[in-house]
């Protein structure tokens, strides 16, 4: 049963474990039944809360940052790798204490950093790029032309560079397994010998595997088809995919103003703060016992609480018209939300809470003026 979200503080995002709970039984059945492994990728969920529950199932996280590798190594444990699309010389040091696999984006990079690997039991790989777009939104296509992560394939030729152990691509977005099906053919036609070389193939993220409808059996296929033709061991790195759908951001409408027909709900978040990927994606978030207006059905436009002129989304029906003091629920906001958020404006940030499974509430965070000043000086 849903929560009754008058209880939970005003903003806050909250997971709800027993959602987390099937998306990973889902992710199990793609390892056991394909042989692949599959990890966190830190960049799209990283509510540290979760990661006891999450490390049951998934071997470990993907980081691309040395922040993300510490967190990783911290508080998930397991396997860790990096996939970042530049290392710091300054920083490297402390980011091979951290992980178990790396993988590069440029050859210069492996240049520079393939004497401090050897001797501490890190496998290093190349991330390539396939050169096949399955993504439209420009702003999250890496396979777009010059894209600047990943390889091309003719800069490697047919020989993987000594001391590189694996392969690495990361191409989709939300995508189904239909489009991995298609990227996988560009790859073994442009790098089959490579693939013939290697020891693992990283398949990056961008595979929504939890979303309703996803084709989990042609997933496990393919899988099984790489696996057994190239005798490599394959890891696949979602991040959106074990966060979907597991949780929300409740808000409050804190007025209600009409200007020029135009009738707006102000609330005590903000897409532009809080929920970034609706104004860059962009998408109109799905809002709890709310709809789109059809016809000329005159709908409330939700207000977001900074000044950016732009801080609001569409236009919603609701159920019943909300009043001031009343929450609004957005759907899905787990992925690429708190990873994401600034405090902007000097808006505070929402706090942050995890429906358990046996239904108690958990406040984990709250955030205060400190952590606003702290960034600035
Ligand atoms: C290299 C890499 N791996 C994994 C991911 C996770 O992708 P998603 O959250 O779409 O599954 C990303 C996302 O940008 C990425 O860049």
């Amino acid at each position: 049963m849903s929560m009754d979200y008058t209880t939970a503080p005003s903003p806050c995002f909250v997971l709800d474990e027993k959602r987390l709970i099937a998306n990973l039984e889902l992710l199990n059945r793609v390892q056991e039944e394909s042989g692949a492994k599959v990890i966190l990728a830190l960049k799209g969920f990283a509510l540290f809360h979760a990661f006891p529950l999450i490390r049951k199932v998934l071997p470990g996280c993907t980081a691309s940052s040395l922040y993300e590798a510490r967190l990783a190594c911290e508080a998930f444990g397991g396997e860790v790798h990096a996939c970042a699309p530049i290392y710091l010389k300054d920083e490297m040091e402390e980011f091979l204490g951290c992980v178990s696999h790396v993988t590069f984006n440029s050859l210069s990079q492996w240049e520079q950093f393939k004497g401090q690997t050897p001797g501490r039991g890190i496998s290093a790989a190349i991330r390539i790029n396939p050169e096949h777009a399955e993504v439209q939104t420009e702003l999250y296509n890496p396979g777009r032309p010059g894209s600047r992560l990943g390889v091309s394939p003719d800069e490697l030729g047919d020989r993987l560079p000594e001391g590189i152990e694996g392969l690495h691509f990361h191409t989709l977005c939300e995508c189904g397994a239909d489009a991995l099906e298609r990227t996988l053919a560009k790859l073994e036609r442009s790098c089959g010998p490579l693939l013939k070389q290697a020891k693992w193939l990283n398949m990056g993220g961008g595979h929504l595997i939890t979303r309703e409808g996803y084709d989990v059996s042609l997933l496990i296929r393919l899988i099984q088809d790489i696996r057994e033709r190239y005798d490599v061991e394959v890891i696949l790195e979602p991040g959106a995919a074990v966060a979907w759908r597991t949780g929300v951001l409740v808000a409050t409408v804190i007025d209600r103003i009409e200007r020029r027909g135009v009738r707006t709900l102000m609330l005590d978040v903000s897409f532009s703060a809080h929920m970034p990927d609706c104004l860059e994606m962009p998408y109109k978030p799905e809002i709890r016992g709310a709809r789109d207006p059809q016809g000329n059905e005159i709908g409330w436009r939700l207000g977001g609480m900074t000044c950016l002129a732009g801080d609001d989304v569409g236009d919603y029906v609701f159920e019943v018209d909300p009043a001031i003091g009343q929450r609004i629920v957005f759907e899905d906001m787990m992925h690429y939300t708190m990873v994401k958020t600034t405090m902007f404006n000097g808006v505070p940030h929402p706090a942050i809470g995890i429906q358990r499974a046996d239904g108690s509430f958990d406040l984990v965070r709250t955030f205060a003026y400190e952590d606003y000043r702290n960034r600035l000086g």
